[in-house]
């Protein structure tokens, strides 16, 4: 069912220094920094061959991702996003098998302005999963 990689999240402090890095030390494609308000998050894309790397860093009160750099300061994986043909129905085939899909459990739109779920990390290894619709 689940398709390409298409990228891994890594939580940031400090986009500043985070993009200095996959820029100029790794030698990598880097986006500009896109503000999402309506995700609690500032986003850069670092474009690989084979995937994408997403640098997130929190954007405003409450956001998702505070409370996982509260738990890892030096910043980390947050989750990895796997591509899906038909996001509704994978959704369903997830919830039939006991998966639990975050939030109400209707997609949003994401960062690449396509349709994404979330899914519990304790039903997959211990890895938050966004799907996002191919
Ligand atoms: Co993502």
């Amino acid at each position: 069912m689940i398709g390409r990689l298409n990228h891994v999240a890594i939580a940031v402090r400090d986009l500043g220094k985070a993009v200095a890095v996959y820029r100029d030390v790794l030698g990598a494609e880097v986006s500009a920094a896109v503000p999402q308000p309506d995700h609690g998050v500032t986003t850069v894309f670092v474009t690989l061959p084979n995937t994408k790397i997403e640098l997130l860093e929190p954007l405003g009160e409450g956001s998702p991702i505070a409370k996982f750099l509260e738990r890892n300061p030096d910043g980390g994986m947050h989750h990895i996003c796997y591509e899906v043909d038909d996001i509704r129905a994978a959704r369903d085939r997830l919830k039939a098998s006991g998966a639990r899909v975050l939030g109400d459990g209707e997609p949003k739109i994401g960062a690449h302005g396509k349709a994404v779920l979330f899914l519990h990390p304790k039903d997959f290894s211990g890895t938050l999963v966004e799907l996002e619709q191919g």
